[in-house]
């Protein structure tokens, strides 16, 4: 039976705006984030914390945690030592790490092996968890790798559990480059919610291949409640080439309001969120409800 409520973790300000070439003001994203807690959003990704070489977007991450007003369960990402200290010298309690399951694209995102990565990250969690912090494990590439192919259902439930071992409080579980099909997100899922059935579980869909919407209800079905979702349809890695936008917020909570699931957040408002960065994006924006609103 499907779940009578949702969580929807709003990514838009981070997954949403990282991959966007033209600089998006610091202001601006404040007035973007501050749109979206008044659509009811009560968590959300504000930023990350990485190498602004690598992310030159990203780069106002201090001042993003300074302005903005910390309702419900605001996240950061970060990817290392480094970006843990930054983050919590900017006052974050709940950290989003991030590994890829393959090692070509952990390369090319943090520039080590996933194995790398979980050494140096270990002692970083288990720091976290003793200290009362927050930690949501972002999961790369647990369907698909643009570089080597698909990924067997085992090897990424194998990376999920050490990470449950080390304490994490959520996985967020990502088809980083869109390509999962609905049969292959009911497989994961409901492998991980048997395998790990105490660690909240999200599901993290970008929408390539206009399969997303899909892939949420095969997760719905597999016991999943929680989905990470970017207004507009923002979105994408810029070290996963092919990969575009998240699925739409107001998509998918049109869809779940209209099959009776409640969200707390309003498509209306969502869209009025969306105006704040229109502008400023390169890519247009053409989600079905933001399109009917433009249209009145
Ligand atoms: P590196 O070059 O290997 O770093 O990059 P390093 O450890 O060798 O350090 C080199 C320099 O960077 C040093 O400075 C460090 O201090 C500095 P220098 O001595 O040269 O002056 N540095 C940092 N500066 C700021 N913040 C930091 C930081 N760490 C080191 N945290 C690194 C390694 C991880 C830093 C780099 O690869 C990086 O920043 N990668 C981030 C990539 C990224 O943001 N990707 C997108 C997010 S993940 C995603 O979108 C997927 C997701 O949505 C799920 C899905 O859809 O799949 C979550
Ligand atoms: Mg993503």
């Amino acid at each position: 039976s499907l779940p009578k409520k949702v969580e929807i973790i709003e990514v838009g300000p981070r997954d949403g705006l990282q991959n966007e070439k033209n600089r998006v003001p610091t202001e601006v994203k404040l007035r973007f984030i501050r749109a979206l807690q008044d659509a009811g959003v009560s968590e959300m990704e504000l930023t990350s914390f990485v190498s602004p070489k690598w992310v030159p977007q990203m780069g106002d991450a201090a001042d993003i945690m300074a302005g903005a007003k910390r309702t419900g369960r605001p996240f950061v990402l970060a990817p290392n030592e480094r970006g843990i200290a930054d983050a919590r010298a900017a006052g974050a309690e709940n950290i989003a790490v991030f590994v890829g399951v393959t090692d070509a694209f952990n390369k090319k995102n943090i520039n080590r092996t996933t194995e790398e990565s979980m050494k140096q990250l270990a002692p970083q969690i288990r720091k976290l968890k003793e200290d009362g912090l927050f930690v949501r494990a972002c999961i790369s590439t647990a369907f698909h790798c643009p570089f080597e192919g698909p990924v067997d259902t085992e090897r990424t439930v194998s990376l999920c559990r050490r990470f449950a071992e080390l304490g994490a409080d959520e996985l967020s579980v990502a088809d980083t480059i869109g390509m999962a099909t609905p049969e292959e997100s009911y497989r994961l899922f409901s492998r991980l919610k048997e395998e790990l059935p105490d660690i909240l579980l999200t599901a993290h869909f970008h929408d390539t291949r206009k399969m997303a919407l899909a892939n949420i209800f095969a997760a719905l079905q597999a016991g999943v409640s929680r989905f990470d979702t970017s207004a507009g349809g923002l979105g994408g890695c810029p070290f996963a080439p092919g990969a575009t936008g998240n699925v739409a917020t107001e998509d998918v909570v049109n869809m779940l309001e209209r099959m009776g699931i409640e969200t707390g957040i309003s498509v209306d408002g969502i869209c009025r969120a969306v105006d704040e960065v229109v502008s400023h994006v390169s890519r247009p924006i053409a989600t079905g409800m933001y399109t009917l609103y433009k249209n009145g």
